[in-house]
């Protein structure tokens, strides 16, 4: 008697599909989605990245207008962003323990600084890495990076686990955003005349993603001083 084949593994995750093989995609002068160019350090970058949360845990902080933002955040480097009351800032504390932010790892620096180079940016030294974790529902409204004092270093954003729509707009906020698809792996570099372009998250699709569950993880590299 015969029976179907069955296939001797399950077919793989979609995003893996691609992986090994970069979708460059210039959004800007100044600015371009390098697809896939995280993908054969995902799970090295995710490793470093949870050691990094077993000291500065995740946390939903709260807008200068008082709303608890959805998306969980954290830092490594010498600098962490955070927002409270009293505004947004750099601080070189996590508020949560008083003790200075995990250090950036080796290979967090090494990789912002590669992934910079293919984009244009060459000698990106970053000294902050903010963490985010969006669970399904969990959005980023239209935003400028604009904290930081070193204006002329670029923002190198890296996708992890679940996809999500990048919102690509330009230097005004009424300017009508692009909408970007990202992968795990995918890797954004905005600079020079595309550093304050307005940017932003739509709410993350349920999902489940082999490497980081339910949930996209975000790492953002940016030089502050
Ligand atoms: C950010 O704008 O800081 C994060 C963007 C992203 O999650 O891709
Ligand atoms: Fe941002």
């Amino acid at each position: 008697m015969r029976s179907d084949p069955q296939p001797l593994s399950p077919p793989a995750f979609a995003d893996d599909l691609f992986a090994g093989e970069r979708r460059d995609q210039p959004l800007d002068p100044g600015a371009i989605v390098l697809g896939g160019f995280a993908s054969d350090r995902a799970q090295a970058l995710f490793a470093a990245m949870e050691t990094v949360l077993a000291d500065a845990p995740l946390r939903h902080l709260i807008t200068p207008g008082g709303w608890r933002m959805s998306v969980a955040m954290s830092n490594c480097g010498t600098f962490g962003w955070v927002s409270d009351r009293s505004g947004y800032r750099y601080d070189p504390a996590d508020p949560l323990s008083g003790r200075r932010w995990p250090a950036m790892p080796a290979l967090f620096t090494a990789f912002a600084a590669e992934a910079a180079t293919a984009a244009g940016f060459a000698g990106f030294v970053p000294d902050a890495c903010l963490i985010n974790r969006y669970e399904p529902g969990a959005r980023l409204s239209l935003h400028q990076d604009r904290d930081e004092r070193d204006q002329s270093a670029p923002i190198v954003s890296v996708s992890l686990g679940l996809p999500a729509t990048f919102l690509w707009g330009g230097p005004e906020r009424r300017d009508r955003p692009r909408r970007v698809r990202l992968a795990h792996g995918d890797v954004v570099v905005w600079g020079g005349p595309a550093r304050f372009a307005f940017h932003g998250i739509d709410p993350v699709a349920d999902g489940t993603h082999p490497l980081t569950g339910a949930a996209r993880y975000n790492l953002t590299f940016r030089k502050v001083y």
